[in-house]
């Protein structure tokens, strides 16, 4: 294990100083990198010290610290997670035989393609928050933004140390890309659909940290699997950070529930608007958009791209290694659901062409978790309303359901009754404009916007009326 570098021009635990031509690529891409930051990073902050943690090493124990920095000073590092000994590629056709730790030459292109599109949502998200630093609705909020934007800042910097170690020029050309892509762009957008969408208000962040976030975090595990171990290593680490991203989506979304709750109790109604509150069910309508936009991540039910890459040993299943099957698949099989016309069934399908779906049904497992806590929050309150995940097939753009309307309790409908009641469905005009009228910046130190709750407790140990950002 290369020992950790954290005063080089750019912090490593990959012995980047033994690589002269591969130091020399990525401190060429270093400045290229601060630009895309000052121009495309959070908007008005960047002279403001915010107390930040930086990855200094992989340590179980202490990987991080924290403590105040101008973001455009951020150390962006690179860090791998510890290798493991004998490590063997663990599925597919290659199981049994030693991981990879060069680029396996068939499948140069098909790794390449993997890594730039993880790559490309990183900067992405970036770009889609850069403007919600000025409607913060408390310090504390703010650092937890800056916080997932350098982090996703890092995050592109794991991908692209992939890219030129392992993929000489054609690897430096996609990092060359990667800074010139742009979230909602017309001439050249992020690759994947929910990293163009906007994110105008702090709900829709709470909902993206919540559901794309962790649509990151089943694609990084079942990366974090593969038989190219430099990738895997990569992917392992990048897992330790983006557990903050989904605690700021889940304990966000879990405030406003409990913000809503109160002000019910309070005011003895459940027209929470007339108080300043998000009503429980404006957040079930961005719940409902923000996670079908998410489902759409993990692509087509049935794929033959999803059966190559694990065939190759490129991307595995969810917790592969925990599985207790021949890790090969042939002759497996999977049940998925499946349009019958116009009904919904479902059917046993060959098991590697279906592990898109496989995968979607981990994440959908893991976000009804999440769910379950908000409803508890609003069961202590005595109140008698319900969040749900709508059905998969729930206003789809990619699979099977894209060519039907479903409703959220998974009723194929009729396009004259989706016109009819999509409205009860997804966020309206009217809805993101009184969110809108909601986004009043709050940067009093323990101060907080009145339509979230303060969290538990703080960052790091600090007390929630700590100075997180330091705005004067
Ligand atoms: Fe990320
Ligand atoms: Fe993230």
């Amino acid at each position: 294990m290369a020992a950790v570098d954290y005063l080089g021009r750019i912090p490593n635990n990959v012995d980047l100083a033994e690589n002269r031509r591969l130091q020399r690529a990525l401190e060429e891409w270093q400045p290229r990198f601060r630009d895309w930051w000052t121009e495309m990073g959070p908007v008005g902050f960047q002279a403001k010290e915010a107390y930040l943690r930086t990855a200094t090493s992989v340590d179980a124990q202490g990987w991080a610290q924290f403590g105040f920095v101008k973001m455009p000073e951020y150390r962006w590092g690179i860090f791998l997670a510890e290798p493991e000994p004998g490590r063997l590629i663990n599925f597919g056709d290659h199981k049994g035989s030693p991981a990879w730790q060069e680029v396996p030459g068939e499948y140069r292109g098909v790794l390449r393609r993997l890594i730039v599109t993880q790559g490309d949502t990183e900067p992405a998200s970036v770009e889609q928050q850069r403007h919600l630093g000025r409607t913060c609705p408390s310090l504390y909020d703010l650092r937890n933004l800056f916080q997932v934007n350098v982090e996703e800042g890092r995050h592109l910097w794991a991908m692209v140390y992939l890219l030129d170690a392992h993929f000489g020029r054609d690897g430096r050309e996609e990092s060359e890309a990667l800074l010139q892509r742009r979230s909602g762009d017309r001439d050249k957008p992020r690759i994947l659909g929910a990293f163009n969408e906007k994110t105008p208000d702090w709900l829709s962040f709470f909902m993206f940290t919540y559901f794309t976030d962790r649509d990151g975090k089943y694609q990084l595990a079942s990366l974090a699997e593969s038989g190219f171990d430099p990738l895997s290593r990569t992917c392992r680490f990048m897992l330790t950070e983006e557990a903050h991203h989904m605690f700021v989506g889940e304990t966000g979304i879990g405030r406003i529930v409990q913000r809503a709750c109160e002000l019910t109790r309070e005011h003895k109604t459940d027209e929470v608007r007339k108080h300043g509150g998000i009503d429980l069910p404006t957040l079930q309508r961005y719940l409902n958009f923000h996670y079908s936009v998410s489902l759409d991540l993990f692509g087509s039910e049935i794929s033959t791209n999803a059966a190559n890459f694990y065939t190759m040993g490129l991307k595995g299943r969810f917790e592969e290694t925990k599985k207790d099957d021949d890790h090969q698949l042939k002759n497996a099989t999977y049940r998925i659901t499946t349009l019958e016309g116009d009904r919904l069934g479902a059917s046993e399908q060959p098991a590697l062409t279906t592990l898109n779906e496989r995968l979607r049904d981990d994440y959908i497992d893991d976000c009804a978790r999440g769910v379950a806590r908000w409803n508890q929050i609003i069961r202590k309150h005595g109140i008698d309303f319900e969040l749900g995940l709508p059905h998969r097939g729930f206003r789809r753009a990619i699979g099977t359901f894209a060519e039907v309307r479903v409703s959220p309790d998974g009723r194929v409908l009729s396009e004259a009754e989706w016109d009819a009641r999509k409205h009860e469905w997804l966020p309206s005009e009217a809805d993101a404009v009184y969110v809108q009228s909601l986004m009043q910046p709050v940067t009093a130190r323990g101060k907080f916007a009145n339509w979230i709750a303060p969290p538990a407790r703080g960052i790091n140990g600090q007390p929630t009326d700590f100075e997180y950002v330091r705005l004067t």
